[in-house]
Order: C-alpha cells, then sequence, then structure tokens
C-alpha cells in the first residue's frame, strides 16, 4: 500500500538513501531539507522526489510547513525523523551555542515535528515513526556530550512514544546506526576516522542504503507488532 511518507533531513546522506528507498517501495515520499539548497534541488531533479524547506529546530516553521505538505501531498502516515547535525568538541572547551544547535535540531526537532503529525496518525488509526539514533547515543562517544545526548535522548522519545500509541496502531521504533559513508563522518579528522573503522568488526563504514532498508522495513504493515524498538546497525562496532 502506498502511504505519504516525510523524510526530514531527506535529501543528502542516510536521508537521501531513505527517501529513495521509500519512493522505491511504492510510497509518495516527501524529503526535508534546510541548508543546502543546491544539494536539494539537484535531489528533487534526479529523484522526481518533492523537497520541502523547513527548520526542524523551529516549531512554528514546522507546523506551517507540514501544513502544506498535507494540503499538497496528502496526510503523512510515515514519519523519520533523520535530520541531525554534529558540533563535535570537548565538553570543557564546548560553547553553549555547539550545546544548543545540536539539542535543539537532533532532539527537539522531534516534539516539533511529530507534534505535527500524531494526531492525525492517531485518528487514521495507522502509523510509523522512525527515529534515527546513533551507535554514540547507546555508548558515548569522546568529542560528543552535545551529540550523545541528544541521540540518547532519541531512545527513550522512541520508548515512551510507542508506549503511548501501541493501541492506535502507531509503531515508533529507533534505528541507532554506527559509522556511515555520509559527509558527516567524513568531515571527522582523518586519522581519527581511520582509529574508528579500526574498531569496527566488519572492518568498513557502512552505507546510506545498508540503514535505508531498515526504514522500508520498519515502515512495512508487515512489521506492525515491533514497536519501541532499537534497531543497531553498526558493523558489530557496539553490541547492546
Ligand atoms: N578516547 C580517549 N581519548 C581520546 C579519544 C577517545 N576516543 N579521542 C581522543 N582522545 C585523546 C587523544 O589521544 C588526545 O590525547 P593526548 O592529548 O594525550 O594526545 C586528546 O584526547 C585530544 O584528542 P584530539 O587530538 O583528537 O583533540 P582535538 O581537540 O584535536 O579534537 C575532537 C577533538 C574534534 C573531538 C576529535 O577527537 C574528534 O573528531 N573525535 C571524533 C568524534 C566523532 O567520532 N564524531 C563522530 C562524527 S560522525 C557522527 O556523529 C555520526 C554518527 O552518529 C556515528
Amino acid at each position: 500500500m502506498s502511504r505519504v511518507a516525510l523524510v526530514t533531513g531527506g535529501t543528502r546522506g542516510i536521508g537521501a538513501a531513505i527517501s529513495r528507498a521509500l519512493k522505491q517501495a511504492g510510497h509518495r515520499v516527501v524529503a526535508n531539507y534546510h541548508g543546502n539548497e543546491e544539494a536539494a534541488q539537484a535531489f528533487q531533479r534526479e529523484t522526481g522526489i518533492p523537497v520541502y524547506r523547513f527548520d526542524v529546530a523551529d516549531f512554528d516553521s514546522c507546523r506551517e510547513a507540514i501544513g502544506r505538505i498535507e494540503q499538497e501531498v496528502g496526510p503523512i502516515d510515515i514519519l523519520v525523523n533523520n535530520a541531525g547535525i554534529t558540533r563535535d568538541t570537548t565538553f570543557h572547551r564546548m560553547t553553549l551555542e555547539q550545546w544548543q544547535a545540536v539539542i535543539r535540531t537532533n532532539l527537539d526537532s522531534l516534539f516539533n515535528v511529530t507534534r505535527q503529525v500524531i494526531e492525525g496518525m492517531r485518528a487514521r488509526g495507522w502509523g510509523r515513526i522512525v527515529n534515527i539514533s546513533s551507535i554514540n547515543g547507546q555508548k558515548g562517544q569522546f568529542g560528543q556530550t552535545n551529540y550523545s545526548a541528544a541521540k540518547a535522548g532519541v531512545l527513550g522519545f522512541t520508548k515512551a512514544l510507542a508506549l503511548e500509541n501501541a493501541k492506535k496502531g502507531i509503531t515508533v521504533n529507533a534505528i541507532a546506526p554506527g559509522y556511515i559513508a555520509t559527509d558527516m563522518v567524513m568531515a571527522v579528522r582523518e586519522d581519527v576516522r581511520q582509529q574508528i573503522i579500526a574498531q569496527i568488526p566488519v572492518g568498513r563504514l557502512g552505507t546510506p542504503e545498508e540503514v535505508a532498508r531498515c526504514v522500508v522495513f520498519l515502515v512495512s504493515e508487515e512489521a506492525g507488532f515491533i514497536t519501541g524498538a532499537t534497531l543497531t546497525v553498526n558493523g558489530g562496532q557496539y553490541m547492546i
């Protein structure tokens, strides 16, 4: 069955692979972006997936844009909260701005976006929400107190929301990717990245497509008994 799916941060990196995979699975996909206009336009031209620019860290922008998406495309049945940023530095050097930027974009966004669609999903008695967490929310990471806090928060949010909506046909799950070959990981200093890869038993970075196919599975009709779960996709780097 074809559903309307919104992927935040859906024009680059893991999000772009998720948008493509959901389209491939037959869904009507809408991709959100914020910063990189050029990449978003190229993505839209190449895939035919409509893109909408808004800041997931801003509640009013989310309300306005998601209202417009629901009018122009249809009610959102599938939401993938993927948008995220890093501002890596050790805590003793971290500025308030670096802390807040990551918490607002990676954690407050779950409220700002999900709040716009949850009532509709409950009213229709069906919904799929997938939140992209991280290995570093599970285990902590040197240089990422802000990011690890936000991504651990994503897991708590996922479980609580899953409980509240289980009787309404809505599943809420998290995926915790490890180190995936995206711009975000490539921005890590080369020597540090090589040290990290050396800790991955599979011996390589993951691909965005390897995360995307997990999303396709979790949003399927057949995955209706899976809720509140965290699916770990990290090449064996951290087993939980
Ligand atoms: N554990 C213990 N000690 C560590 C360490 C670690 N993981 N990493 C670094 N250190 C130590 C270093 O050995 C060094 O010690 P000495 O001073 O005794 O030599 C000290 O800490 C300072 O390290 P750096 O030289 O790296 O410090 P820096 O200030 O130049 O850089 C940093 C700090 C920017 C945080 C850098 O360490 C870094 O980029 N770390 C990686 C952070 C990371 O993994 N980010 C993930 C981004 S991708 C992502 O987030 C996606 C996802 O979900 C996985």
